[in-house]
């Protein structure tokens, strides 16, 4: 973090606003009218269950990055032809352990085996007892759009040489109005401005620091050239804010890039997974093509 920070433009990574506050934080946007991708994503999935099930043969091994409060899977699993088992990795523990004990309750055929771990790096995959087909990963929500380019193309290769022979299930969100975009991520219930000052708490609590929450404000807009909303903390004054035994000093005006969420048409998606070693079987998206629902193969 202090890195991030001391960096000429300051950025911190994304992936530490969940922690158990700041992933029931997230899973409060999901609930908002203006955040439209969660809300467009289940409806596409509902519409098409029947051929992703299709597509996802009988006895597949599930393995859902960052599972979350693994609500999404549910609707997958009540239609998926007996699952050979089902494999939620996430960073957050409590969560985690809360979710999959949950499921394990709901589905008692099913084998949930849980992981805790940060799912861009290297992880044990646990093996079920049951005969696996084929491994299929589930990426829902758009979570590819957190990454830069080549961190998503090398995520992607990671899932590619663990689903060998079987798929990807990914949520891919799509350019569109730039109006409806930036409703999304400046909603007026300041819920997304709450989880992006998360990052400051955390650090409050975690590292020592005494950042004021008031004195920093939440910014978001969409960069057309660079097809990303970018999410960032603008210091409302010339300010020096303690961080354990480390002093940042901020002017007035200056930010926090805090997180990129990118866009892609359909055509850039299909070649950032080619890279990756990928190839699209099927996209669905919805009526307004606001989102995409996608399975792609990897042979
Ligand atoms: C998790 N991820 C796909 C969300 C997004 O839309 O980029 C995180 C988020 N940030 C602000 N609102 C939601």
């Amino acid at each position: 973090m202090l890195q991030g920070l001391q960096d000429a433009r300051k950025e911190l990574p994304s992936k530490y606003f969940y922690d158990d506050v700041g992933s029931q934080l997230f899973e409060q946007i999901c609930e908002l009218d203006e955040y439209y991708l969660t809300r467009t994503e289940l409806g596409i999935m509902q519409e098409r269950m029947a051929e992703i099930v299709a597509l996802l043969g009988p006895n597949c091994l599930l393995i859902e990055y960052g599972s979350g409060s693994s609500t999404k899977i549910r609707m997958l699993l009540d239609a998926l032809q007996d699952p050979a088992g089902y494999v939620p990795i996430d960073i957050a523990k409590e969560q985690l352990l809360r979710s999959a004990t949950s499921l394990a309750l709901a589905y008692p055929e099913l084998e949930v085996l849980p992981v805790c771990a940060d799912y861009t790096s290297d992880f044990v995959l646990p093996l079920p007892r049951k005969p696996v087909l084929r491994r299929v990963a589930y990426f829902p929500g758009s979570t590819i759009g957190n990454f830069d380019r080549e961190p998503a193309r090398h995520f992607l290769h990671q899932i590619a040489r663990v689903c060998q022979g079987g798929g990807l299930l990914i949520g891919v969100d799509l350019k569109k109005d730039f109006n409806i975009l930036h409703r999304a991520y400046n909603d007026s219930q300041g819920v997304t401005a709450q989880f992006n000052k998360h990052l400051l708490v955390r650090m409050n609590q975690e590292l020592d620091a005494n950042f004021q929450l008031n004195q920093f404000g939440h910014y978001a807009f969409y960069n057309p050239g660079q097809s990303r909303i970018e999410m960032h903390l603008v210091s409302l004054k010339n300010q020096t804010v303690r961080i354990g035994g480390s002093e940042i000093s901020f002017k007035l005006g200056e930010s926090i890039w805090t997180e990129s969420s990118y866009k892609y048409t359909l055509e850039e998606f299909a070649q950032l997974a080619a890279t990756a070693g990928f190839a699209v079987e099927r996209v669905w998206t919805d009526p307004r093509k606001l989102f995409s629902v996608q399975y792609l193969t990897v042979g």
